[in-house]
This record gives C-alpha cells, structure tokens and sequence, in this order.
C-alpha cells in the first residue's frame, strides 16, 4: 500500500531477512557502517536530533526513533546543529503544521553550512497528500519522509536515504502490523510510556487522527506484559498505558480482553509502582473499568476524560455519541467509587455551529464537574474532516471571546481545587531537577500536579513523601517528610 512517489530502493536487499523485526536489526548494521564511514571521515563522532511536536504517543514514537539513532551510531543531542535531524510531527490542529514549515526554514540554512547534513520527516502530518505534495515541490532538502504506519521501518529507509541522493519517500496509507522488538531510548530511566493499541475508529467529526493514524489495533496482552516486566526489571517505576482510546482495548484481538482486565494483569507486576492511562472516551468507559481503578493500589487518582462540548446538541454533531447528562452521570458514578480522583478535559470552543446556549452549556458542565484541569482549544478546520465542511463556521473574533472566558473560568476552578490540598502529606515520584533553582527537585503526585521540594539530583525517581505547604495555583511547594 505505498504511495507511487515510492523511490525504488538501490540497496542491495538480497541478504535481508524477511521477517520482522529481524529485517531492521539487519538494516541497523547496514546503517552503522555507513555511520562510522562518516564519523571517520570528519573525525568526530556524528550526532542526531529528534524533535517532537505533538502527544505522548508521538512522544513514545520518538524514544524509538532514538532507540534506532543510537543503536546506529549516533549520539543524541537536542540541538538541530546535528548530523541527522528528524521532525515527528503532529497535525491535530493547523498551528501544529505550521510550526513545522517555520522550523523547516531554519533548517535549510543549517544545510546550505553542512552538505552532508540528513533531514528527515515522520509523523501525523506526513499521512496527509497535500503535505507530502508540498514538501516535494518547495522543500528538496529534504532526504526522508515516512508516516505513521511504517516507523518501524525507520533502519531500512535510513539506509536508503544514504545511498540515494533523491528523496525517499515512504508513506502506507494504512496496515495491520504491530511489529514487536526493536531498541528503544528512554527520556526518563524511571518512567516510561507503554502503546496498548494504535490507532482510532471513532470518526470524532472534528478529528483528523482516524485518517492519519488508521483504524484501531490492540497489542497482545502478553506483548505488553512482557515489555512492562522489562521495563520493571530496567529500574521503571511508573508507566503510562497510551492509545487513542484505552477504553476500547483489546475488543478486536482474537482471543478479546477488556481494558479493565489488561489493568489487572499489569497490576500484579513486581516493580511497578504508579500506572496511569491516556486516553479515556466516555461512551466507552465501563464499570468494569471504574471497579478496578477504586480497588487498585497502584492506578493513579487522575482521569483525563475528554468533553469536548457541554451541549449535547454540539456532542452529536462531533458524533461523540453521548450526552450532557450521560457525561455528567459518568462523573458521578467516577466520584462515588474514587473520590479523590483528579478529573482533567479537553474542550473545543467554536465547533461549527456553535451558538452562545451551546457555549454555556460547555460552560454549565466545567463548573459542575469542577475539573482539576483542562486543555482548551479553539476549533481548528482538518480538509477531509466531516466537520471542515458544515455550514456555520464560527467567525474567529466571537471564538476568541468564548475561548477567553472559558479559560478564565477553568483556571479558577483549578486553582480552587489545587488550593484544597495543601498542608496534606502525599508521595510524589521525583522526575528532574527544578529548571530554574537547582535546589529543588520536581515531581508529581498521583493526581499529575507538579510539585517542588528542596532535594538533590539522589532522589530522582523515588517516590517521596511530602507535605504541600504552600499552592501555587497550578503547582505546589513541599518538603519531604521522612526522608533520609
Ligand atoms: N480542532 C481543535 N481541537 C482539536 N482536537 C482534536 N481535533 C481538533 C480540532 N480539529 C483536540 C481535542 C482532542 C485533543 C487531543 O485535541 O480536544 O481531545
Ligand atoms: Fe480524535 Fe475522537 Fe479518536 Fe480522540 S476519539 S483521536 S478525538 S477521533
């Protein structure tokens, strides 16, 4: 299923496996070699940079890119002055591609000093022709661009864009495979992201990810056992289960397994100590799920529950086939059997159509819920979305308004919310040294807010008890309690 712009490999494949991920380990040997060629050519050894734009599974995607830079050679940098630079784009809203034309610039310059300089695309964007088509016509600098589908691929088209001077282009418009194996490069030692499924097929009207990340496939859940036992064994201490929709899990494997049954089984795993999930759909959040979160010990008190609309009128023409009330009941039924838990949302203002009623009911639901925090976006237009073509799109200037007022009034309720638990004593998982003092270190509790204590560089990834003593609106200060 590859695009006809495919550039026919020149590399001799003769001897390369045909299985997975067998194949790739063979092209990461290939890779090398050219690598050290290179290294010793300019005497120094060759860096690689990977920039993320986009969400946590974008994210985890990259720590594999990097896991294939370095398996090949490469040392990792952060700085785009590198050897090879790789963009892993996003393409959720239209700022999200235009962040990446304005870098692309940037890095055209960098070229012109550097010849020998490869740049690569991947990612949510490049599932969309007219990019791909533009890339091609006003940015030949560019050496790779592949998509979401085949990123496993990512050793074999390295290769061919060292031994051609075109461009390589590879983009599958969709598949089937979860290709298992293949290195990966943490950010974090003590914490890391775990795919439990691809892709979506919920058709949100809005949203352009069912057409960029395909339909929905669930790993086996002895695959993601396996992986979380390893990281276990690797000293990883929280894990974050990532899928377009967790909620679904697992339905269309041939032997079926429920979210909430996936959960269990990670549950029993030695070592793991928080498992937190990303992302929950309402339609599909069952009691079975919210059973096990009330009983487990290691779940973590946060639930990010996206909303997206507060009027059910909105809810059906974003066909996210639930209601105002049934949302509302949902939380209810969430608070009853977790009380602490920490709710967060997305929300979309100006959806096409969208009156001042509709808008107050978005209002009406954040203000009874009262979520601990929520990402607010303004309505962007996806071409090829059901919704870039619905009459009465909201003029910008009465959508910035709304976006205004909703941001005001979220912010207030969180900081009401955050302020309710100061002077309590609760762990947090130590992630970094504070970017500003050094003296302190920074970590999250259960419900995801950041929280600073003075501490040292020893404590990261430890679970710390501290007291919150002072709020912040957002983020706490703290000082440890017992802690030797
Ligand atoms: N415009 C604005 N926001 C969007 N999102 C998804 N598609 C769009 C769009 N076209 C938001 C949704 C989703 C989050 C990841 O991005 O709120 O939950
Ligand atoms: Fe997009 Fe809806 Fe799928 Fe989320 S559930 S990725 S908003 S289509």
């Amino acid at each position: 299923m590859m695009e006809s712009s495919y550039i026919e490999q020149q590399t001799d494949i003769d001897n390369a496996p045909t299985t997975e991920p067998e194949r790739q380990y063979y092209f990461m040997e290939k890779a090398k070699a050219y690598v050290q060629a290179d290294s010793q050519r300019l005497g120094r050894p060759l860096k690689a940079c990977t920039k993320t734009f986009g969400c946590q599974m974008n994210a985890r995607d990259s720590e594999k890119l990097n896991g294939i830079l370095e398996t090949v050679g490469y040392e990792l940098t952060d700085s785009e002055e590198a050897d090879f630079v790789i963009y892993n784009t996003c393409t959720v809203r239209e700022n999200a591609n235009n962040k990446v034309y304005g870098r692309l610039g940037v890095l055209n310059t960098l070229k012109k000093q550097h010849p020998h300089m490869k740049i690569a695309l991947c990612g949510c964007m490049m599932q969309e022709p007219e990019v791909v088509e533009k890339l091609k016509t006003s940015y030949r600098f560019i050496d790779l661009i592949f998509g979401t589908h085949n990123i496993y691929k990512f050793a074999e088209l390295m290769v061919s864009a060292f031994e051609q001077q075109d461009m390589v282009i590879d983009i599958w418009k969709d598949t089937d495979k979860i290709v298992e194996d293949l290195p990966v490069e943490r950010k974090y030692s003590f914490k890391s992201g775990v795919n439990i499924m691809f892709g979506c097929n919920n058709f949100c009207s809005y949203c352009i990810v069912p057409y960029v990340r395909g339909r929905e496939r669930s790993r086996e859940p002895k695959d993601i056992i396996g992986e979380i036992t390893r990281l276990a064994d690797d000293g990883v201490v929280e894990i974050m289960l990532l899928g377009q929709n967790v909620n679904s899990y697992g339905k269309n494997l041939k032997d079926p397994v429920t979210f909430a049954q996936l959960l269990t089984e990670i549950e029993k795993i030695d070592g793991i100590e928080r498992i937190r999930f990303m992302t929950s759909h309402p339609k599909d959040l069952s009691d079975e799920l919210i059973e096990v979160m009330a009983n487990s010990k290691k779940l973590c008190r946060h639930l990010h529950l996206p909303l997206q609309s507060g009027s059910s009128r909105i809810l059906e023409k974003m066909n996210r086939r639930y209601t105002k009330e049934q949302y509302l009941s949902l939380v209810e039924k969430i608070r009853a059997a977790v009380p602490e838990i920490a709710l967060t949302t997305d929300i979309i203002v100006g959806f096409p159509g969208e009156t001042e009623e509709d808008f107050e009911e978005t209002m009406d639901v954040v203000r009874k819920v009262g979520y601990d925090s929520a990402f607010t976006f303004i309505y962007s237009k996806r071409t090829g979305t059901p919704a870039a073509v619905m009459e009465d799109q909201v003029p910008q200037d009465v959508v910035k308004v709304r976006f205004d007022r909703l941001l005001k009034e979220v912010q207030e309720i969180a900081a009401k919310k955050a302020e309710a638990l100061t002077g309590q004593t609760q762990p947090i998982l130590v992630e970094e040294i504070n970017r500003q003092d050094s003296s302190l270190v920074t970590g999250r509790l259960s419900n995801n807010s950041v929280v600073h204590i003075p501490g040292d560089a020893s404590m990261i990834g430890k679970l710390v008890d501290v007291t919150l003593t002072e709020c912040k609106g957002f983020y706490y200060y703290g000082k440890p309690v017992n802690y030797e």
